[in-house]
């Protein structure tokens, strides 16, 4: 956009969007009679990293302007959907994620109408997700999944926020910082994270292609999938808002400054998020398993040991000695310690307890040692090969077995 026309533009948009926000919700599909529940709040501050933190000022049109382009890309709080997600019944039309950037890009640029949010959401897993979310999930993780329900002030660790698009559990390379697979929030949700307050909900049956082994007891009728394609909604629009918070501070409070700056945003996290995209970036090692004889294991385990002591690993600074999570980055007094990126104090994991939060498969103890837990723990694949990783893991896994009962 030149400069010279970009302010009556960007002003225009606001105020039709300050306007329009029944136009937006009846833009497609049923007219949406807007209920006390169709609007999220907004964020108080998605910069703020713990409470005690100032929250960043956003002005009343920029929040109607980000509340709009939300709407659109992922639907009402009791009727979201996930753009690029096959819906279960053939009614509702795929909406694919690169319309909906280009619907925005289509507007801004005056060429096509405002985009609307698709209402027609019957049989979107999505929406069941949500109502099972708010069953068996909001106690904890808040009602719009900011990890502030009124049993997350008892706990330690706290329930993750989900709005920050941040997960610790996943299977996927930590380079750039990736996103969950679907079935690493799948795994999450069945099997619960153990050593933390977050219950197991995987069905009886087990969920085998998902490693999700039989005997959970989780409630009658839930459905792993569609509260996973939830939470993935919950983390995408939170990042997204973010995006566009920061995008208004940057712009003078005028998300419309720049043509691209919408479409960038929309299509940064959508593309972040895409499923092929996540899947492709599973950790896979290079290098087998160490052979399970006696002999190989134990050889294993003492390569482990040695590198779990070395520089270049550096377990010892934080997991201690022992193992025991007492290394000297862990100071007794917590308010000393580094912050997590949601404002948590930070605390290695006792390994001699043989708990793994983010599963004990021996893959999923690889994966943690090879990409690092986010926000708290360091990847250690650009330093360590796939071979030294194995060790480091059949080593982890020994200190469990080794650990007596404290007198
Ligand atoms: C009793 C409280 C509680 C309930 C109920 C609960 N959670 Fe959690 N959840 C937690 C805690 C605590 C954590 C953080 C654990 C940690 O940081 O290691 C967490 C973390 C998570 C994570 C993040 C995993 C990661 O990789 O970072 C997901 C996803 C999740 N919960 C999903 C759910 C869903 C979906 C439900 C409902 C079906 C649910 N939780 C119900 C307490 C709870
Ligand atoms: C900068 C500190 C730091 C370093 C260095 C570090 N860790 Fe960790 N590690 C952590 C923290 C913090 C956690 C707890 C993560 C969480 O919040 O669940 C953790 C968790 C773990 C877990 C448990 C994962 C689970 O699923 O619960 C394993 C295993 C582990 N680390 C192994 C290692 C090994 C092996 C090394 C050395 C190659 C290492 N760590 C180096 C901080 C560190």
């Amino acid at each position: 956009m030149k400069i010279g026309s970009w302010v009556p533009v960007g002003a225009l948009i606001v105020q039709a969007l300050l306007l329009g926000t029944s136009a937006l919700l009846s833009g497609c599909g049923e007219a949406g009679a807007a209920t006390s529940e169709d609007s999220y709040p907004l964020t108080p501050s998605p910069y703020r990293l713990s409470n005690k933190e100032p929250s960043v000022p956003v002005t009343p049109q920029g929040q109607t302007a980000i509340a709009g382009i939300l709407r659109s890309c992922f639907g009402e709080p009791e009727r979201p959907f996930l753009p690029g997600l096959q819906a279960a019944d053939n009614l509702n039309p795929k909406i694919k994620p690169d319309d909906i950037r280009d619907g925005w890009r289509g507007f801004i640029s005056g060429k096509s109408s405002m985009p609307g949010s698709p209402q027609r959401s019957d049989g979107n897993p999505v929406v069941r997700g949500r109502q099972l979310f708010r069953q068996h999930c909001v106690h904890c993780h808040g009602y719009y999944g900011g990890g502030d329900g009124p049993t997350a002030n008892f706990l330690m660790p706290k329930p993750r926020d989900f709005r920050r698009g941040l997960f610790k559990f996943v299977s996927t390379d930590a380079k750039n910082y990736n996103r969950p697979t679907h079935d690493d929030l799948r795994r999450t949700i069945a099997q619960g994270i153990p050593g933390t307050m977050m219950p197991a909900f995987g069905p009886r049956e087990g969920i085998p292609e998902i490693g999700i082994v039989a005997g959970f007891a989780g409630p009658e009728g839930f459905d792993v999938d569609a509260v996973a394609w939830y939470v993935q909604v919950v983390a995408m629009r939170g990042e997204l808002e973010k995006k566009l918070v920061e995008a208004l501070k940057q712009n003078n409070n005028d998300l419309f400054a720049d043509d691209d700056l919408v479409p960038n945003a929309i299509d940064g996290v959508l593309s972040a998020w895409d499923g092929k995209r996540t899947v492709g970036q599973i950790v896979k090692p290079t290098a087998p398993r160490p052979p399970r004889t006696a002999k190989a294991i134990e050889e294993s385990v003492k390569k482990g040991e040695q590198l779990y002591r070395t520089k270049e690993a550096q377990c010892v600074t934080c997991h201690g000695k022992t193992g025991k999570g007492d290394g000297e980055s862990a100071f007794k007094d917590e308010s000393k310690r580094d912050k997590d990126d949601w404002g948590e104090p930070i605390r290695p994991a006792n390994l001699t307890l043989g708990v793994y939060r983010g599963g004990r498969r021996p893959i999923d103890l690889f994966r943690r040692v090879k990409s690092g837990v986010e926000g708290v723990m360091p990847g250690f694949g650009g330093t360590l090969t796939d071979d030294q990783i194995w060790n480091l893991v059949d080593y982890v896994q020994s200190l469990a077995l080794e650990s007596k009962p404290e007198k």
